[in-house]
């Protein structure tokens, strides 16, 4: 054990604690706007923000918008941005064929942000659940979710978004084996400095529920008649620590650059081990239903939002995180501007 304390009354540990220049000089975690990256949700319409009831604060930004809160981040410091697409009912079907439109909405709205602010890192989701209308991360077959098939269209996907300038494709779908898939797709296609940040802890969770609102997900379970009502065949399940160990060891073997575990404040144990056991780039996503659960209790001024902000996000990385994807980035730049 590292850490080492006397006897009272010869050691005092409130002498340390006793007025904020003494505890600011002791301080071992700091938070600050680089280790942000911005979650935000983009749509093909003309409005500019259209609110997301279970997320207020957030919105679906129109391309221009996006483009727009893009130089926002800029100017706050705030190093890159998550884009997470609302794609038109209309344009989703079972195969999720619109993930490799080349001029569908995630490709329009990285250019449109990397045109905007050429200094902000811009990274995107690799999976289907935007695309297809019974919501699965993946191709759904005989009321499976059919890994190897799936692979296939997420390496096309991760190249589409590449060639519209994402520098970091983050699949979150949970199939086996696509982060080396993904590799060897980027390489092949010339891309070999694309920055993979793999959600490789990511858990069945009911902390996604506003996601599904935010981005219109297709209802799980509805529509075609074998569609699970879960994504549980494919997310871990949440009484498991050694499982997110070996599906991280899997990436981190197939080239996977960067670490997410997902959802964040339940699973910061999870964060403290991965970052142990690997000791690679580890970031923590502070999902939708985190957000929505600390709005809703500082809406009825039950707690104070500015302060469970900072506090919950300097947690991450007492665990271990190198940085959080989170939709409070830009009120989290603003106050530790
Ligand atoms: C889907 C995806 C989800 C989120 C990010 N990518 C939802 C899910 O897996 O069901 C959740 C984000 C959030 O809740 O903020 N691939």
């Amino acid at each position: 054990m590292k850490s080492y304390s006397g006897r009272y009354p010869s050691a005092r540990p409130r002498r340390l604690r006793q007025n904020n220049w003494i505890r600011r000089l002791t301080r071992e975690t700091q938070l600050s706007a680089d280790d942000l990256i911005w979650a935000m949700v983009v749509h093909d319409g003309d409005e500019d923000e259209v609110p997301v009831a279970a997320m207020p604060g957030t919105a679906r930004y129109s391309v221009r918008a996006a483009a727009a809160a893009a130089k926002r981040a800029e100017k706050l410091g705030i190093p890159a941005i998550a884009v997470f697409p609302h794609i038109d009912g209309r344009k989703k079907d079972a195969s999720g064929k619109e993930a490799l439109n080349p001029d569908g909405l995630v490709c329009t709205a990285v250019r449109a942000m990397k045109d905007a602010a050429p200094g902000v890192g811009l990274m995107v989701d690799v999976a289907l659940d935007p695309f297809t209308d019974h919501g699965h991360d993946g191709l759904l077959k005989d009321g499976r979710i059919a890994n190897d098939e799936t692979i296939k269209v997420l390496v096309e996907q991760a190249i589409v978004q590449t060639r519209a300038g994402a520098e970091i494709v983050a699949p979150s779908d949970m199939m086996d084996g696509r982060v080396g898939a993904i590799r060897a797709g980027l390489d092949a296609a010339g891309f070999e400095d694309t920055l993979i940040m793999s959600y490789a802890a990511k858990y069945a969770s009911a902390f996604y529920g506003p996601y599904r609102e935010a981005i219109g997900s297709g209802k799980l379970g509805s529509g075609a008649s074998a569609n699970p009502g879960d994504k549980r065949t494919y997310q871990m399940d949440y009484g498991n620590t050694d499982e997110a160990l070996r599906e991280v060891a899997m990436d981190v073997a197939e080239g996977a650059d960067m670490l997410l575990v997902k959802p964040g404040i339940a699973y910061l144990d999870i964060v403290t081990r991965v970052k142990d056991a690997f000791g690679l780039p580890t970031y923590a996503f502070q999902v939708s239903g985190e957000y929505a659960m600390i709005k809703a209790a500082a809406a009825n001024g039950w707690i104070d939002e500015e302060r469970i902000v900072l506090e919950t996000l300097t947690a991450f990385k007492r665990a271990g995180a190198d940085g959080i994807v989170t939709y409070f980035a830009p009120n989290a730049a603003e106050l530790l501007g």
